[in-house]
């Protein structure tokens, strides 16, 4: 199966996390090893808002700024490309990654270009290479009906559409602080190819090996058409 796997930087770049990057390492090599082909697309974490933060006091412009965050998720999509002894260079387009993933069935890659999260690379990613699974290793359990940290009768959503997370993003626009899970960017590219997503707790790696066995684990977002029980 061809798998794209977005590992969030505030999983293993906030602060940088050795350890969870050798067990995402591995587990890569893991899935490759059994036959999958693997996408990876990593984010610059803290350390990306730190230089986004540099440069705005520097005046420098939001593209310039998102430049900088660009660089830095490459960086961590470097030590993964690195730590897995393949090239010593990370993929800047999709047409690359595309290369990469047809010569070594792994590729990683952080960002793209100015105005785009990781988030959105990974649907484009997924979009293009004809993906069957879209996983998102993050900080959370998954999918709230409402932010977790604020809310104490938040619940945690098993299963969604696209159609009803997009409506929840709605509803929860308003509402100061709440981190949206998916890029709502991202979310409109998943929904028109079809694509299964899951959200899963990225501090544990094992959490995205049972996502890819089907175990229930975090948040499943279906398209329409493939979602038997509605539970938002
Ligand atoms: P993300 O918010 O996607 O990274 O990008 P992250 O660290 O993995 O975030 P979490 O873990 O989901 O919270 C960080 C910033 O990098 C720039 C944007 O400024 C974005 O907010 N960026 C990233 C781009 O400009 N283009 C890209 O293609 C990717």
């Amino acid at each position: 199966m061809r798998i794209v796997i977005r590992i969030g930087g505030s999983v293993i770049a906030s602060p940088v996390n050795p350890r969870l990057i050798n067990q995402y390492s591995k587990l890569l090599e893991r899935l490759r090893n059994s036959g999958h082909e693997v996408v990876t697309v990593v984010g610059g974490g803290t350390l990306a808002r730190e230089f986004i933060r540099i440069s705005s006091q520097l005046d420098l412009v939001e593209e310039a700024q998102d430049w900088l965050a660009i660089h830095v998720s490459r960086l961590f999509a470097l030590l993964l490309t690195l730590k897995l002894g393949l090239d010593n260079t990370v993929p800047h387009s999709i047409e690359e990654a595309i290369k990469r993933l047809e010569k070594d069935r792994i590729t990683v890659m952080g960002g793209l270009k100015p105005g785009m999260t990781t988030d959105t690379v990974a649907a484009y990613l997924a979009q293009k290479t004809e993906a069957q699974l879209l996983l998102k290793a993050t900080n959370q359990d998954g999918v709230y009906t409402k932010d977790p940290v604020k809310h104490k009768d938040a619940k945690k959503l098993d299963n969604i559409t696209y159609h009803k997370l997009a409506k929840l993003f709605e509803q929860n626009h308003h509402k100061a602080g709440i981190h949206q899970i998916l890029d709502p960017v991202a979310l409109e590219i998943l929904q028109k190819t079809h694509i299964k997503t899951v959200i899963v707790n990225g501090y544990d790696p094992q959490n995205v090996q049972k996502a890819i066995e089907n175990q229930k684990i975090g948040t499943v977002i279906s398209p329409e058409q493939n979602l038997n029980k509605s539970t938002a």
